[in-house]
């Protein structure tokens, strides 16, 4: 069994402010053509917001944060979209690292990488092991990821392991730890900017028993204050994992 179990199998402690928070970054191309501006001036805005919500999470204490920059679908998008996607991708990563590691968060990468340039691949290797010691956040930036292809690259994972395994010991136990983000807990709080209210692929497996908030708010327009909310709806949620009302208040005393 590895670090963290899923919460279909063990009741996890139930704080205020969440440990462990997935966004969905939705929103950029919209903020950018309300002002008149190419999509992709929206994403570089994106960038900046990503900044700020990174710090304000370190702040509060926050300990995984994990966010959705490039999804498995997005390869559809107009070849320069996703051209300067790569690149502001590539640079961030350049331009961020020696200031992720300062402040004592760890960057990992999560989804299948091996479709993006070397020089991305060899980036996200260098930045990972230079920030692979800090304690203060763990920053995961899932890119071409998605839930689905997760699941299935666990199993995948699980069989070439277990050759000889039967259907019937193919358990939760055995599935989790092969899953790209078996590194950290469930997440608590799930948020989608950009107004529409889907999962989108995103960490499907993980997000069985996350508290979804969503806002209308479009991503580069998310600031701390925006945060603030999310957190505040958060800590007024009753997590019960299957549990009644009831049962939750014997178990909080
Ligand atoms: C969705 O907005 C956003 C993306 C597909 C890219 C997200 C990238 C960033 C925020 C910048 C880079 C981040 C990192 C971590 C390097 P959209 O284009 O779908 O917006 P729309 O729905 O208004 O079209």
């Amino acid at each position: 069994m590895s670090q963290h179990s899923s919460s279909t199998l063990v009741i996890p402690e139930v704080s205020a402010i969440p440990r462990h928070v997935a966004i969905i970054m939705d929103g950029n191309g919209r903020w950018a053509s309300k002002r008149m501006m190419p999509r992709v001036a929206g994403h570089s805005e994106g960038l900046g917001a990503v900044r700020n919500i990174v710090q304000e999470c370190r702040k509060f204490g926050v300990e995984y944060l994990t966010v959705f920059a490039f999804s498995s679908e997005n390869w559809r998008r107009p070849p320069e979209e996703v051209g300067f996607l790569m690149k502001l991708f590539l640079k961030s990563l350049k331009g961020e690292v020696s200031r992720l590691a300062e402040s004592d968060i760890a960057l990992r990468l999560i989804g299948d990488l091996s479709r993006f340039d070397l020089a991305i691949q060899e980036m996200v290797e260098f930045s990972e092991d230079l920030t692979a010691n800090c304690k203060g956040l763990t920053l995961t930036i899932a890119a071409n990821y998605g839930g689905r292809w997760d699941i299935l690259q666990a199993m995948r994972q699980c069989l070439a392991k277990n050759p000889n395994l039967k259907p019937e010991q193919v358990s939760e136990e055995l599935l989790q730890p092969h899953l790209s983000m078996a590194y950290a807990p469930e997440p608590d709080l799930f948020i989608r900017t950009g107004g529409e209210q889907r999962v989108s692929n995103f960490l499907l497996w993980q997000l069985a028993y996350t508290e979804l908030y969503f806002t209308d708010i479009l991503w580069p327009d998310f600031d701390e204050q925006e945060l603030h909310k999310a957190f505040e709806w958060f800590s007024q949620r009753e997590r019960r994992f299957g549990r009644t009302s009831a049962q939750l208040a014997t178990h909080k005393l």
